[in-house]
Order: C-alpha cells, then sequence, then structure tokens
C-alpha cells in the first residue's frame, strides 16, 4: 500500500469515466467531485447492494427519502448547531490547516505501526510464535505500547473536557511536524462548525438560517412517528435512508475519502431501553460481513473503537479498511442511546414515543446507527480490485476485478472484424442481452485492445463473435479474472452472466 498506489487509483478513475474533479474546466472545487459514465454506475451498484440488504432483506426496516433542507431546530436539537466542530491547527510555516486529533490519531498509529513491524518480524523468526505472550513481554514493544496508552489518555481527556489548549500541547510535546514544512511552528487550536448554511426565502434575517443536512440520520429521526404511525412496524424496528450530506471538511485533500458533499446511506434500529448492548453487538458483526462478501481481502477490514465517542453515543466503534493511505474508517456504528429522539421531543414538545405491548407502557426508544459513507465504499471497492498484472512481451493489463454484481457493465459484445456480418451478428447478440445487463458493444482496434479497455472498467464478461459463430451459433465467453475463454453457445449467454452477477451472490 502506498500513495503511488493512490495517485495510481485516482488516475486510473478518471482516465476511465469513474470520478471526475467537480468543476474541472475551473480547475476544480476542492473536495467536490463528479462520478462520470462507469462511476455512476458503479455507484448506483453500491447503493442497490446496501438498500437490498436493509430494506429488501429485513422484513423490519423499512426506508424514507427525506429533504436536504430541514427545520433549523433539528439541528439546535440535535446538538450539531453547538458541538458539530473539528478542532483546527494550523502550520506557521507551510500556512497548512489541519485537524489537530487526525494530526494526534496519525502519530499514534505510526507508533502501531512498529509494534506491527516487530510482531510480524518475529513471527517470521520463531516457529511456535506466541503473538499474545511476545506483546506482552517483548521490551520494546511493551515501551511502545505504554507509550500509546499514555498520549490515548491524554488525547481522550483532552477531546472530552474540549480542552483546546492541552491538543496544541500534546501535539507540541509528541513533537509532531508539518508534513509540509516539517516545521513544529504551530499555531492555538480553535474550534470550526462543519455545516454549510444558507437562506431560506428573501429576508436574510438569522430566522431564515437554514442548514444543508450535515448527516442524512435526523431525516429519520423526525419521521420516527409517521413511520410508527403509517407502517405496521413494532419494536426493534429500522429505518433506512440513502441521501447527500454536506460538511465544510477543511483537512480534505484525499480525493473521495473524504468530501463537502457526499452521500450516506444510513440505518437507525430503534429498540427498547437496556437491549442496546445486544444490537450494538448484533450490528457490528453484520455490518462486518456485508463489506466482507465483496469478495476484498479479510484483513483489509479491523474494528476501531471510538477513543472518544460523539455527543450523542454512548458506543461507537469504526470499521476500517486498509485504503492505499493506511486503515481509515469506512462505516460507523453508533449506540445513540435516546439522545437524538428526546432532545426533538423537548424542542419540538411533541411525544416521540413507542408504546410497548409487551410492558404496557410507553418509553422513548433507544437507536443503534450504522452508517456508511457511498464514496468511501467506492474508494475501498476500487481499491481491493484494482490490479496491474504482468503479461507476456514485458506488458500488463489493469484490471478492475470488482464483484461482478457490482461491476458498472457486465458484458461486452465484441465483433472479432468490422466486417463478413460478424458486426451484425455481434449487434443481434448485444440487442437481445441489453435489457437485463448492461452490456457494450465495441468494434474498434484489435480485440487485444478491447479486452484492456474491458478489464480497466471491471466488466466480467467479453463475448467475442468470429466467423465460427455464424456457423455454429456459439461465441467465446473470456473471464476478466482468470481470461480463461470458452466456447458457449449464444443461448447460454443469459444464463451464464446472469449466475455470475445476480444479486443472490452477494445477498443469500
Ligand atoms: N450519522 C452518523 C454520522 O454521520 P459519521 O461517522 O460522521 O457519523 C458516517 O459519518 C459515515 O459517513 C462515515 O463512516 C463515512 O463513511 C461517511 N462520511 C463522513 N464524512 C464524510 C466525508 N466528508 N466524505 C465522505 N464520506 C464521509
Amino acid at each position: 500500500m502506498s500513495e503511488d498506489l493512490f495517485k495510481k487509483i485516482i488516475s486510473h478513475s478518471k482516465e476511465y469515466g469513474f470520478v471526475f474533479p467537480s468543476s474541472e474546466i475551473y480547475d476544480g472545487l476542492a473536495s467536490v467531485y463528479d462520478y462520470g459514465q462507469n462511476g455512476v454506475l458503479l455507484v448506483n451498484n453500491i447503493k442497490e447492494y446496501w438498500w437490498k440488504s436493509m430494506v429488501q432483506m429485513h422484513e423490519n426496516i423499512v426506508g424514507i427519502d427525506s429533504a436536504i433542507f430541514m427545520h433549523p431546530k433539528v439541528w439546535k436539537a440535535s446538538g450539531h448547531v453547538d458541538a458539530f466542530n473539528d478542532p483546527l491547527i494550523d502550520n506557521k510555516d507551510s500556512k497548512k490547516r489541519y485537524r489537530a486529533d487526525v494530526l494526534i490519531e496519525e502519530h499514534i498509529a505510526k507508533i502501531q505501526d512498529k509494534i506491527d513491524k516487530e510482531v510480524d518480524k518475529a513471527a517470521k523468526r520463531f516457529e511456535n510464535f506466541d503473538k499474545t505472550m511476545f506483546l506482552t513481554t517483548n521490551p520494546r514493544v511493551v515501551e511502545y505500547a505504554e507509550k500509546i496508552k499514555t498520549i490515548e489518555a491524554r488525547f481522550k481527556n483532552a477531546l472530552e473536557n474540549n480542552d483546546l489548549d492541552d491538543l496544541r500541547q500534546i501535539i507540541i510535546d509528541l513533537e509532531i511536524v508539518c508534513p509540509v514544512s516539517g516545521s513544529k511552528n504551530w499555531t492555538e487550536v480553535r474550534q470550526f462548525n462543519l455545516m454549510f448554511s444558507t437562506q431560506i426565502g428573501s429576508l436574510a434575517e438569522d430566522s431564515d438560517k437554514i442548514y444543508l443536512r450535515p448527516e442524512t440520520a435526523q431525516g429519520i429521526f423526525v419521521n420516527f412517528l409517521n413511520v410508527l404511525n403509517t407502517s405496521r412496524q413494532r419494536i426493534p424496528f429500522g429505518i433506512a435512508q440513502i441521501g447527500k450530506a454536506f460538511r465544510n471538511e477543511i483537512v480534505a485533500r484525499q480525493f473521495i475519502f473524504r468530501m463537502r458533499e457526499f452521500e450516506q446511506m444510513e440505518m437507525q434500529f430503534f429498540i427498547k431501553p437496556g437491549t442496546q448492548k445486544e444490537f450494538y453487538e448484533y450490528w457490528k458483526s453484520q455490518r462486518m460481513a456485508w463489506h466482507q462478501r465483496l469478495g476484498i481481502s479479510k484483513e483489509k477490514y479491523k474494528f476501531h473503537d471510538h477513543i472518544k465517542t460523539a455527543h450523542y453515543a454512548d458506543a461507537a466503534v469504526d470499521i476500517e479498511f486498509e485504503f492505499p493511505f493506511g486503515f481509515k474508517e469506512l462505516e460507523g456504528i453508533h449506540s445513540r442511546t435516546d439522545f437524538d429522539l428526546t432532545q426533538h421531543q423537548n424542542l419540538s414538545g411533541k411525544k416521540l414515543q413507542y408504546f410497548d405491548p409487551e410492558l404496557n407502557e410507553s418509553y422513548v426508544p433507544y437507536v443503534v446507527e450504522t452508517s456508511v459513507g457511498v464514496s468511501r465504499l467506492f474508494l475501498s471497492v476500487l481499491t481491493g480490485a484494482y490490479q496491474v498484472e504482468a503479461m507476456p512481451n514485458n506488458e500488463e493489463r489493469v484490471v478492475l476485478k470488482i464483484h461482478p454484481t457490482l461491476a458498472p457493465y457486465k458484458v461486452a459484445i465484441l465483433p472479432l472484424v468490422k466486417k463478413d456480418g460478424l458486426p451484425e451478428k455481434a449487434k443481434e447478440i448485444f440487442d437481445s442481452l441489453k435489457l437485463d445487463f448492461y452490456a457494450q458493444y465495441d468494434e474498434k482496434d484489435s480485440i487485444g485492445k478491447r479486452y484492456r479497455r474491458q478489464d480497466a472498467i471491471g466488466t466480467p464478461f467479453c463475448v467475442t463473435i468470429d466467423h465460427q459463430t455464424l456457423e455454429d451459433h456459439q461465441v467465446t465467453i473470456r473471464h476478466r479474472d482468470t481470461m480463461e475463454q470458452t466456447r458457449i453457445p449464444i443461448a447460454d449467454l443469459p444464463a451464464t452472466i446472469a449466475k455470475h452477477t445476480s444479486w443472490n451472490n452477494l445477498l443469500v
């Protein structure tokens, strides 16, 4: 994993129509991106995977689609007006701005890396290597672990007490330098609210100020009663939503990992108070298994417990993925208690309670939330799929081994040559498939070049029509991952493609 790989993935995304910088002809808009002709298909498939597994596969989860604009009191109640801040620090020499908490977390991650390296080295050296024993007895590793513990305790304390001076002091004490200037010449740390605001109506008065939602979750909370009263759902049940969210991220510069406009796929699971631990564990394991079904190495995923939980949560964990720039948050699972519903109940004056027929009493439900960003998932899929393989004659092929069900196009139809009736036959096959599968027809360039083009966008099947096809009604089907080619009857194409690209492969 490296910066080099990251650069390659970024340029591949652009070259093959997955991701474009926003407003590029005007030099782009920082941390805002557009999906191209292949990217949008991958995005749609990612969202469909999530929606099907949440809403279609769960009798007790329903979906909604709430508006981006909401009453401004929503954000007061949720705590976002007062507490949705990032602690920022500037380096006076490079004039670059950083999140103080991220600088410290990265420092901790570097020490953890050293421990991992020592473990790897020792595991290679000794047969019957006992990792637990090694972690508790090797003096160097114990020293690193102690260091992490001390920093984490102080860091947690500073975050919990909103002690910005100590956050700065931790950075100074750890001798963290600016990656650009290399200097330790830091400003004070100050809080920066991440919400974008705008005005509704024609008057620019304070009461008209509204926000672009920074999370989709609140649209679910304010619709809790509506769904409860209009569906046959009983606790425990969930409400799911996919939609845009906006955050004025200051430390962006991470391609589509951290954007100012992005999409979230969030599900709030409403439960009886006291059962939150059980459902928190349940959703943790469900969500990890969901990611791991995509066929990317399981080693690339891990849980990371939050050092400081958000203002609304009593427990929180990230599913982290090993992006080219290291392990980073892919999805968050939060035990949100009854914080949000209680806050909305208090500020709106409307009862947001559930009458439990078994207990014969009403209560404000507790909530376990799962929340994942579409673009982070997209980047994890690209990272897991991107491979450069050596080919004969010193050539190489770049291939995206995306799970076939998520691949933008399922099949490419390629006449071997542009004459002798092959294009006509190929078009006929293309037309017979395009209703059921995203298919491409391509007759330009050599067959090898056309295969490479499809490999680069992750198309699982290439179907070649040759002269023999006109006689025996068979085609050559080439498998993207193995490059294996087999001859099958045209009539078998739909079933073959369907078998490999069906949602069954991910959902059942
Ligand atoms: N409702 C809870 C919530 O919003 P979060 O941890 O702030 O929690 C949840 O965000 C997920 O949304 C993250 O795990 C990430 O996948 C995605 N996300 C958050 N900020 C993002 C950003 N600036 N760009 C892209 N994705 C983002």
